[in-house]
């Protein structure tokens, strides 16, 4: 019954009457708006997209995704409304971890075209205002990088302590735990010269050694080389881990269980930065921000207060770690995502997300796949996302609430990781079908399927056979569609996209959570010079009714919503529809 309800209301979003003229007014005064807010930078004004590149469009037939096919496609970036892409990594690389793996940071992956395209893509941006933030993977190289080539060929290699090597008649060093590797094991044996070399991820993955200065040079002299360029900021991947103590002591047992207490944040982890900051960030108007931050607020703060001159902008995982396609305690989420703000309130700067190449889908994990609930959940959600505190994170596909596309058989996945882990499980006796459900829920190839463009072949995507199957869902599920329909999850995107571009407020103005105790809706207020709007979020598929008596005495009016019978204004209550979210202007 539910369910014919909502196609009759057919989940339509709209800019209702008060948004439009509210929009309208509100580009007239944009400007003012903005004025006499502290601590502005663009950074934490602009909205980031993050795009996948081998899944995103490719050009040239050969079923992955490419630079000229992004080409293609900036035209769509631009009228998302977005300001800033950051790109997955592009560099040189045999892609045991899908560019992760990084054999020259100068050099375009074949794959993915030559420097002539990368140059036109960052033009191509940069005449549609659109920013580029490019990923740095510096914590490890690949191990055909040719640092790694002569590091490993001889002892006495100039670059033998570009990596971590322990020799072998020393014995076997203390364990370290691989998230990647097929026995867990970190440490790999390597004949040549009898000893064995770190690998915190695959063993195609070797750990750069920061200790040495030599390499830390090199890093900053690739980070000049496409600051040059005139790129506009890095995301340093897996960079918590880069300080690690070279004498490599014994952990406690079970450390592999919280291993980011042992390997994160290092004792020279602040040094390096504020050596990069002053050597590369500081000479460009770059952002900067790290993937993880640390074990504490303490921790994130030491990374991103402007004073310390280190980082821009801290990218905590708390948040989208409780994320569950088969539930997850929304009071739990309210505590964690209202706890980090109020830590960031006074100083410091936080990214928001819900997703990233790294984890199934938006909507799979914290809304509700199901077609009945999906296109209201992902707006809801895409909602949240923009209008809390902290520079927003748009995973690309989650503007047209793509789901995750969940493989029954192994033979479907990509994911190093996930291939290595199976390997292990059968190894060790492990119970194989838990295995499959759980990677089928969680494996992060739920979010690497290729973009859904139009509902021909390959889903618009390629001519040829894609490196990952498609999901099928794409001949109703793309944007060719979405773009046609007016209350499309995609239009809506470009909705909310727009009304915090326009609105400080949502970027800037106070947050304040209500009614923590509702299991259902996410209520939270925000508040800048006088104005105050307040956000409802009904994360449930009942309708509920929340009560605005305690909280709000003020009139109410509609701002937006992604149901197209939400009321104008609202009195001491209000009906919230499955995943709807609403937002009111409370009239002071
Ligand atoms: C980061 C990346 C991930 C990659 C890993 C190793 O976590 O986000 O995709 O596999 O580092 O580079």
């Amino acid at each position: 019954m539910r369910i014919t309800l909502l196609s009759a209301f057919s989940i339509i979003i709209v800019l209702v009457f008060a948004c439009k003229s509210r929009t309208k007014e509100n580009k007239d005064t944009g400007s003012a708006k903005f004025d006499n807010i502290p601590g502005r930078k663009w950074w934490k004004e602009a909205i980031v997209y993050q795009l996948y590149p081998r899944s995103f469009k490719d050009s040239d037939g050969d079923g992955i995704g490419d630079l000229q096919g992004i080409i293609s496609k900036l035209d769509y970036l631009k009228s998302l409304g977005i300001d800033a892409v950051w790109l997955n990594p592009i560099y040189s690389s045999p892609n045991d971890d899908n560019g992760y793996d990084v054999s020259d940071y100068q050099n375009i992956m074949k794959d993915f075209g030559t420097m002539e395209d990368f140059d036109a893509l960052l033009k191509g941006l940069h005449e549609r205002n659109i920013k580029l933030v490019m990923d740095l993977v510096v914590n490890h190289s690949s191990d055909e990088h040719e640092w790694f080539k002569q590091s490993r060929s001889s002892r006495t290699s100039p670059y033998r302590n570009y990596y971590h090597w322990w020799n072998a008649e020393r014995g076997k060093p203390a364990p370290r735990y691989s998230l990647f590797d097929v026995n867990h094991d970190a440490w790999m044996y390597d004949s040549t010269t009898n000893a064995y070399y770190l690998h915190y991820f695959s063993r195609k993955q070797p750990d750069l050694n920061w200790e040495n200065p030599q390499l830390r040079k090199e890093v900053y002299d690739i980070m000049k080389f496409w600051a040059d360029k005139g790129i506009d900021g890095f995301r340093l991947d897996a960079f918590q881990f880069v300080s690690k103590d070279t004498t490599f002591p014994a952990f406690p047992k079970n450390y592999e269980k919280n291993f980011i207490l042992y390997y994160a944040m290092g004792k020279n982890l602040h040094s390096y930065l504020k050596e990069m900051n002053q050597e590369v960030f500081s000479k460009y108007d770059m952002m900067s921000v790290a993937e993880g931050a640390g074990n504490s607020f303490e921790d994130a703060h030491n990374l991103v207060d402007a004073d310390r001159k280190e980082l821009d902008m801290a990218y905590a995982f708390e948040g989208v770690d409780l994320g569950n396609p088969k539930g997850y305690d929304l009071l739990q989420f309210k505590e964690v995502y209202s706890r980090w703000d109020s830590a960031f309130a006074e100083k410091g700067w936080l990214s928001m997300f819900l997703a990233n190449h790294d984890q199934a889908r938006m909507v799979s994990r914290f809304g509700n796949d199901d077609p009945a609930f999906r296109d209201a959940s992902a707006k809801m959600l895409n909602t949240f996302i923009l209008t809390m505190r902290g520079t927003p994170y748009c995973y690309n596909g989650d503007e047209l609430a793509m789901t995750n596309i969940g493989f029954d058989k192994i033979e479907d996945y990509r994911d190093v990781p996930t291939l290595n882990e199976y390997q292990y499980q059968k190894k060790t006796g492990g119970n194989m079908q838990d295995f499959m459900e759980k990677i089928k829920n969680n494996c992060r190839d739920n979010g690497r399927t290729p973009f859904q463009w139009d509902a021909t072949a390959n889903a618009g995507f390629s001519a040829g056979t894609p490196w990952i199957k498609i999901n099928p869902n794409y001949t109703s599920l793309n944007a060719a569609a979405q773009e046609k329909d007016t209350n499309s999850v995609l239009n809506y995107f470009r909705s909310i996209v727009q009304l915090r571009k326009e609105n400080p407020v949502l970027i800037h103005g106070k947050y304040t959570l209500l009614d923590k105790d509702n299991p259902k809706v996410y209520a939270y207020t925000r508040e800048l010079n006088g104005e105050k709007w307040i956000v409802l979020l009904n994360f449930s598929k009942d309708v509920v009714v929340f009560n605005f008596n305690k909280y709000i005495s003020t009139d109410k009016s509609l701002i937006l919503s992604n149901y197209s019978n939400a009321p104008k204004t609202a009195g001491a209550s209000v009906s919230l529809q499955p995943y709807q979210a609403v937002i009111y202007d409370l009239k002071q």
